[in-house]
């Protein structure tokens, strides 16, 4: 059956990797983007008729709200939200271009979702997005070696996915949470390993490692939690790497 998926942040890495390999599996799409030219180049619309893309932008209510229903009166069945913030240099320094872009995200879904619930809708999508490792409550998920990395270049997009996550986990809305290692370039075929974590129970199983390619784990995703749903990763945190 054919399910229909809205993407949040799919111009490019992992939601554009997780975009193509469900539109390639024949199911339906909706992707919000600030500048649609960037997908629209990639997808033109005379040969990727099963993908609508909306100009707007993940910060805004209404703009979100348009994503979420698959026809009048029903919702999308799964939402992909990979935004994130961009590196820009603040003077001499490397920085990012917005410190919230998660965590606004996030409240701005959860609004809209029930802003669209007011019109009649019921149910709602189950919702994945992409956060990251070297933030577990319960215990290292991440190489001794990284943490300098993590803790200090880090800290301040890690923060704002940890507020992304709490209220994500707090909202009641259906979820899975991916914290992918650290992005290294790339397509491999090397075996995909993945920890699981409940956010209230604490962890189930564990995989520690170095790096990941954003393609990799945009397969994975529409592999493991879209094309099917395995039922031991909802409502979970899984921890991905090579
Ligand atoms: C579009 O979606 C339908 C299912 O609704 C599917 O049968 C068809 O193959 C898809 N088309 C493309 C080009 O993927």
């Amino acid at each position: 059956m054919s399910k229909t998926v809205a993407f949040f942040g799919a111009s490019a890495g992992v939601g554009l990797a997780a975009l193509k390999t469900t539109l390639a599996a024949g199911h339906h799409c909706i992707a919000l983007c600030r500048v649609p030219a960037k997908l629209t180049s990639i997808f033109p619309a005379s040969t990727t008729p099963n993908l609508t893309v909306i100009a707007g932008n993940a910060h805004d209510v209404a703009a979100v709200s348009k994503c979420l229903q698959a026809s009048p009166g029903k919702f999308v069945d799964i939402v992909v939200s990979t935004i994130g913030a961009k590196p820009v240099m603040n003077g001499m320094r490397p920085g990012i271009d917005d410190a919230e872009v998660c965590r606004k995200g996030m409240a701005t879904l959860i609004e809209a979702l029930a802003e669209v619930r007011k019109n009649g809708l019921v149910g709602g999508p189950h919702i994945i997005v992409g956060s990251t490792t070297g933030m577990s409550k319960f215990g290292r998920d991440i190489p001794l070696a990284m943490i300098p990395l993590y803790h200090v270049a880090l800290k301040v997009p890690h923060q704002d996915k940890g507020i992304m996550e709490e209220r994500l986990v707090a909202s009641g809305e259906g979820f899975t949470i991916v914290r992918p290692s650290f992005f290294a370039g790339g397509e491999s075929d090397k075996k995909i390993r993945v920890g699981i974590e409940d956010p209230k129970t604490g962890r189930e199983s564990e995989a520690i490692g170095y790096t990941i390619s954003r393609e990799d784990v945009g397969k994975w995703i529409t592999e493991s939690l879209i094309l099917q749903r395995d039922a031991k990763y909802d409502n979970k945190i899984a921890m991905i790497t090579h």
